[in-house]
């Protein structure tokens, strides 16, 4: 382990404990379960494990301050006002937060430095100025009445969030749930609890009023069901897996909640023969590999026009054997491990069901030292459309090159998945590229360009990638009930 950031930051792991109606309790039960730094198989912390008597609290307290706490009366210039000081805190501490999210999910620190953070707090501050700017409308109905609309906050919002992005899934859930006047339990990944609950800190610090936040660490189907189940919650957003976003839809009939979903995919990533090739290899590299490949939007099958098939390979092999894979910490480390064992094998049993099937592993296909899970990127050209390594969800640095003759062709076979969360096409040719984008079944295309993302701009999945759009303003009325009121004017 690099010890050049470690020296320089405090990464002393100050909050273990659940953090409800502002204050830091253990599990009632008692019990706490470990989180592991991925790149050393080495125990960080003890974590407390809460469930359902934990979620129980939190969802009483998170409805307190939202039916008769300080939240409610409070302005919401001045809700937003907490937001950008939230934002503030996280800016000042940027460098122990970046280091402590690598500790705990293994991303390079340069990515949690330069990326997650930076998305993270301008997510806030984007929202922020929301807080203030949420209005309805004036509408002329027959009869001599005033009729308008009323956005009001749906209320005590759970959240249950992944480990692939930590800090900046709490500024996707977080950001639009504060603006809208939303109080909050939220469940974060039982394998990167660490920076949320440094955030919840940072909250009650700002002063942020007791009860508004709550964070509740535990597992899936313990705390996070108990979270979908309560009562109280009125929402919930969920991103992680579809399978369990079934489980989470079964489990909240009986309350029928709020669910937005942002799930996974199997995107389409479609280079076209008149593409800039080295931005496509580029865009295809970034698209896949970022992260360690954990992304939901990860462009996972890469097809490229037959014509061009063996100069795009070569440009993306090039790129793919000169990625840095280690220590995290290290300096120039561009990948980092998976974020644990069971994701690990995943990957691991993919690139043997990739040989086996038939496809040509390229390069890498296999792991990166003895300790950590570390996976060297990993190229299978030759893939066909119906092996697994190209209709399921990976989740690690495997991309998959398919080829492909013509645009009906191709549109047909992007389309052919049941995900539909985001695909990107290369060309230069501006009607076919509009053309893609209104084809294509998914809720991002990038034309020329891959990971873009933008708090304004939405996120969010067609078919199984999920419902209901985050960010932007579509984000925002995810958390807002709709209200109309009707006056007799005589
Ligand atoms: P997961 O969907 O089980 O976990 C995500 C969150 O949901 C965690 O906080 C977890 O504790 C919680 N959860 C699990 N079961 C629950 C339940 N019954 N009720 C309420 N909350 C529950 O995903 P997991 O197991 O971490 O990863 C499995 C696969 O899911 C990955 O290999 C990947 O393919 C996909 N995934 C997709 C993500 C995305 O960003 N769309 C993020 C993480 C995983
Ligand atoms: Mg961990």
């Amino acid at each position: 382990m690099s010890t050049e950031v470690l020296a320089k930051v405090d990464v002393e792991i100050h909050h273990t404990d659940c953090f409800i109606n502002g204050q830091w309790l253990p599990a009632k039960s008692g019990k706490t379960f470990p989180t592991i730094n991925p790149a050393t198989e080495e125990v960080i912390a003890m974590v407390a494990e809460g469930d359902a008597a934990d979620v129980d609290a939190a969802a009483n307290a998170a409805r307190n301050a939202f039916d008769s706490g300080p939240w409610r009366e409070m302005d919401a210039r001045d809700r937003g006002r907490l937001m950008y000081l939230l934002a503030d805190r996280m800016e000042q501490e940027i460098e122990s937060l970046a280091a402590l999210e690598t500790l705990d999910n293994g991303k390079p620190y340069q990515d949690s430095l330069n990326v997650d953070l930076p998305l993270a707090i301008d997510c806030l501050r984007y929202y922020a100025g929301y807080a203030d700017k949420i209005h309805g409308s004036t509408i002329p109905i027959r009869g001599n009445h005033f009729c308008y609309t009323r956005k009001e906050p749906v209320g005590v919002a759970g959240q249950i969030i992944p480990w692939n992005f930590p800090v900046l899934m709490v500024a996707w859930k977080w950001g639009p749930a504060l603006a809208a006047g939303c109080t909050i339990v939220m469940k974060p990944a039982e394998q990167t609890p660490l920076t949320c609950l440094r955030l919840a800190q940072l909250a009650k610090e700002v002063g942020f009023p007791d009860g508004v936040i709550n964070v509740v660490p535990g597992f899936g189907p313990t705390a996070g069901a108990a979270v979908v189940k309560h009562p109280l919650i009125d929402k919930v957003a969920f991103t992680g897996e579809h399978r369990t976003a079934q489980t989470i839809t079964r489990d909240s009939a009986e309350t029928l909640k709020r669910l937005t979903f942002e799930l996974g995919g199997k995107s389409p990533n479609v280079i076209f023969e008149d593409a800039d090739l080295d931005a496509a290899a580029q865009g295809a590299y970034v698209g896949l590999f970022l992260n360690q490949g954990q992304c939901c939007c990860a462009g996972s099958r890469v097809f490229v026009h037959e014509s061009k098939h063996g100069e795009f390979l070569e440009k993306l092999k090039r790129l793919t054997e000169q990625r840095k894979v280690g220590d995290p910490f290290a300096s120039g480390t561009e990948q980092g491990p998976q974020v644990d064992r069971a994701q690990f094998d995943k990957i691991m049993s993919y690139i043997e069901k990739g040989k086996n099937e038939g496809a040509t592993c390229v390069t890498g296909g296999q792991r990166v030292g003895e300790t950590g899970f570390f996976v060297a990127p990993t190229i299978f050209d030759g893939v066909q459309d119906d092996m697994s390594i190209a209709t399921d969800e990976i989740f690690g640095p495997v991309l998959s090159v398919l080829t492909f003759k013509d645009k009906e062709e191709i549109i047909r076979r992007a389309n052919d998945t049941f995900y539909g969360l985001a695909a990107a096409v290369w060309t230069k040719d501006v009607a076919l590229a509009h053309e893609f984008a209104a084809r294509v079944r998914a809720g991002t295309i990038w034309v020329n360009c891959y990971d873009v993302f933008d708090a304004a701009a939405p996120f969010g999945g067609f078919k199984m990638s999920g419902h209901g759009r985050e960010l932007g303003e579509e984000g925002l009325k995810a958390y807002t009930e709709s209200k109309t009121v009707t006056v007799a004017l005589q």
